[in-house]
């Protein structure tokens, strides 16, 4: 983990309400795997605020990418750092999917903005696995939802659209899409985006012993263990315990959490 400022070398629109930034940080380019965070304080500015947390969206030679919504007071100042801005950084934490496992086709499944951890992943399998497929579900409101798409397209990626006004793709939801993918042999799945989609995807994994990696977002106010405010429910036997997700997670094998007890969002 290191303690470190990045550059602002670009923060672009992604869709409504979203953006694609990167930040020159070498020290934690070299060392991110996919599934992992960092902590961005999202001003240089006098504004006291916490550190929020990102997924490591991509790492492009000695920069890392954020894919993020606007959705508080910390989101609206990042979307307005400009290319040359330092912000403080911490990262790269937490526990990365692990994708060294070979399989017929790997999955990507994303609901809206939990495309986020996917490129860099889609790379990594690339190179970890060449010849096995990846395939990316991808579902949002409506087209412009689809956040990504084109960096996965680029990646050489499959890329499978469902949207719930039907504006390209499949209209309805992302794990509509499963049943296709769950009667293929070898397909090893990835998760993330909001807890009804973790939900309804638990419950077609019913049905299949596919591995499936989730990546939970809960709050989190330090990112090292240190504040409890990121639990979340693991099955424990019969019972269940709490664990923090940014040590034992935010990466989870969707069958230890009960995501049932998730929060919504
Ligand atoms: Fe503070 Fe996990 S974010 S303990």
């Amino acid at each position: 983990m290191f303690e470190t400022h990045g550059i602002v070398t670009r923060n672009d629109p992604l869709g409504p309400g979203a953006f694609w930034m990167e930040l020159r940080a070498p020290e934690i380019a070299a060392a991110a795997l996919p599934g992992q965070f960092t902590m961005v304080l999202c001003s240089d500015g006098p504004e006291p605020l916490t550190r929020r947390p990102f997924s490591i969206a991509d790492v492009v030679e000695d920069r890392i990418a954020l894919a993020y919504v606007v959705v508080g007071r910390g989101t609206t100042l990042l979307s307005r750092a400009a290319p040359g801005v330092r912000l403080p950084l911490l990262g790269p934490l937490g526990r990365p999917f692990d994708h060294r496992v070979p399989a017929g086709t790997h999955v990507m499944v994303a609901g809206g903005i939990g495309s986020a951890p996917f490129p860099l992943l889609a790379r990594a399998i690339r190179e970890a696995d060449p010849g096995a497929g990846r395939l990316v579900l991808l579902g949002g409101r409506t087209r412009d939802h689809l956040f990504a798409r084109e960096r996965f397209l680029e990646l050489g990626c499959e890329v499978r659209e469902a949207t719930e006004d039907g504006s390209l793709g499949h209209r309805g939801f992302v794990t509509d899409l499963l049943p296709d993918v769950l009667a293929e042999a070898d397909v090893r799945l990835y998760a993330c985006g909001p807890t009804p989609m973790f939900r309804a995807l638990r419950g077609w994994l019913e049905a299949s012993d596919a591995p499936c990696q989730v990546s939970v977002e809960p709050v989190m106010a330090c990112g090292f263990g240190a504040c409890y405010g990121c639990v979340v429910p693991v099955r424990d036997g019969e019972g269940f315990r709490y664990v923090k997700a940014c040590e034992e997670g935010p990466t989870f094998e969707i069958r230890d959490l009960r995501v049932e007890d998730l929060p919504s969002h």
